[in-house]
């Protein structure tokens, strides 16, 4: 049986009554029931008590749902007051689509129940977990503080499109006009005006510009989502646009400033600079940062069939810091090579590898320098790490001013977290850069360049010279990290060393 409808309605009715959706163990309650089994084996199935269920969680449940629902309901009759509920919806839905379109602004009550929508190449979020309390957040700053623009930032593959395409069906009742663009393709604003206004226009408008967009913002209320900003924006300079896209911070700009009724969703990497510059001042500029959801990673591992405790699969998301896109890329190699049992797989302790290394490449290849110096020093130095320490590490020296700024780009970019003044990198991100930088190290060795050995020089171990030492240092294993760190500091040490000792000749 397909329980998705039934949960949506559960979730939707819910939402709208207490602004939040069912938790894992309410969710089992409903799927049990609608199963009609009993409590019992409820519990037994999902690993909570039998009291927790029956005495706690249930009757809550059922109290919650009769007020959601508007009529009382019981574990045993709650199927048919949703089976009435879900009718009642479809034959909604159905008469707004018999009403026609027109962008009469006299027909904006018509237009209400029919919202316009183009979901364009939006990813399908039929199966989504979790994330109630940003959908909550959200929803509040869009419906009830009545944001313009919102900027969902965090890592690749954290959830940002998949969250801004949850939120905007969860939304879509109360808007006239929803559009989900990607700017994966970096077009040019011309292209994108077009696009939006004359989608927003009824396609009676294809005026390409700023100006005209805002009239058709300020005419209904429309939502726009515009999905991974960062394609446009410069790899090297933080929160600014590549040559040819500065129009799009004006686009943001005029967006956030000015007065209209609509909102301007945008989803990305990197911080664009008219939100850092805006949310302080504009209250209708907002920004939320989406961290890694464990409930959504735990129930992501259960659709992929692994094997494992509890605490097993906890310890799989807690490794790849709950990043959504990184686990199900090692859920399938977890599957593959490792007999689907995770419990093999962490014993291998290999992080990095295959799809999640291309995606940390292409957001550390866009990093200035210094970001990547910064990026090293982190990785390196492994625990937070205050602002003081870093300055002393980094040859050669700069102002804490420029290395502020390196901090805040990369904070920017997700790829650090920040707190109070200390920082560090997820455990992903911190592993990948230490792979980066070994992997770096050695073709130096083979250049014979030793620029970024004498930089990272700092780790050497005076008592470990000698070419004794060195060969201790390539017997030890690489891919353990403690021990690479010291392999690594070994050869530095033997081959500053020997650089000595050459300078010594040479005089
Ligand atoms: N709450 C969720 N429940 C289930 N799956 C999810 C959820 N959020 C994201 N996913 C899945 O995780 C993967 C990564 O999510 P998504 O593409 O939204 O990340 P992103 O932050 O937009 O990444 P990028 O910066 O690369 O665009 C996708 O396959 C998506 O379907
Ligand atoms: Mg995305």
């Amino acid at each position: 049986m397909d329980f998705e409808p039934k949960l949506s309605t559960v979730n939707a009715a819910l939402f709208e009554r207490f602004g939040r959706y069912l938790n894992d163990v309410e969710a089992a309650i409903i799927v049990g029931s609608l199963q009609r089994l009993t409590y019992e084996k409820i519990a037994e199935d999902s690993g909570y008590s039998e009291s927790y269920v029956r005495r706690d969680v249930g009757p809550k449940l059922w109290k919650m749902l009769s007020e959601a629902l508007g009529e009382q309901v019981s574990k045993t009759n709650f199927q048919t007051a949703l089976e009435r509920r879900l009718l009642l919806l479809e034959s909604k839905e159905k008469a707004s689509q018999l009403i026609p379109l027109t962008p009469d602004a006299d027909c904006k009550t018509q237009l209400l129940s029919s919202s316009r929508q183009d979901w364009g190449e939006a990813v399908d979020v039929s199966l989504f977990y979790g994330r109630q309390n940003e959908l909550a957040t959200l929803t509040q700053w869009i419906l009830q503080d009545k944001c313009r623009l919102v900027a969902l930032l965090g890592m690749g593959g954290i959830g940002k499109s998949a969250c801004s395409v949850k939120l905007a069906q969860i939304l879509q009742a109360e808007f006239e006009f929803i559009i989900w663009r990607s700017l994966a393709n970096a077009p040019p604003l011309e292209t994108l005006l077009t696009d939006l206004i004359l989608f927003l226009s009824n396609q009676q408008s294809i005026k390409a510009d700023i100006g005209q967009l805002i009239h058709y913002l300020r005419s209904a209320r429309c939502l726009v989502i515009l999905d991974n900003l960062e394609t446009i924006l410069d790899a090297e300079q933080a929160g600014q646009y590549s040559p040819g896209y500065e129009g799009y911070g004006e686009l943001l700009r005029v967006v956030g400033e000015t007065s209209h009724k609509s909102c301007v969703m945008l989803t990305s990497r990197e911080k664009p600079a008219e939100i850092a510059t805006f949310e302080g001042v504009e209250l209708a500029v907002r920004t939320l940062q989406l961290k890694g959801s464990q409930e959504a990673a735990v129930a992501l591992l259960q659709t992929k069939g692994l094997v494992g405790s509890p605490q097993k699969k906890q310890a799989l998301c807690e490794r790849y810091s709950n990043n959504l896109l990184a686990l199900k890329i090692v859920a399938t190699t977890i599957q593959d090579l490792f007999d689907k049992s995770i419990e093999d797989f962490l014993k291998q302790d290999t992080m990095v590898f295959n799809g999640i290394r291309r995606l940390l490449e292409q957001q550390f290849n866009r990093l200035s320098a210094l970001e990547q110096t910064v990026m090293y020093q982190l990785a390196i130095n492994r625990e937070w790490t205050t602002i003081d320490q870093l300055q002393k590490y980094i040859v050669p020296t700069i102002s804490k001013a420029r290395l502020l700024e390196a901090l805040e780009a990369l904070n920017g970019r997700s790829l650090i977290e920040k707190k109070s003044s200390s920082y560090t990198q997820q455990p992903l991100v911190m592993e990948y850069v230490n792979e980066k930088l070994v992997a770096q190290v050695a073709k130096e060795i083979a250049l014979k360049k030793l620029s970024l050995l004498f930089t990272y020089a700092f780790k050497l171990e005076a008592s470990m010279l000698g070419s004794s030492s060195l060969k201790a240092a390539l017997d030890l294993n690489w891919n353990e990290p403690n021990q690479r760190n010291l392999a690594l500091s070994i050869v530095l040490s033997v081959l500053e060393q020997a650089e000595t000792r050459a300078q010594h000749k040479s005089h």
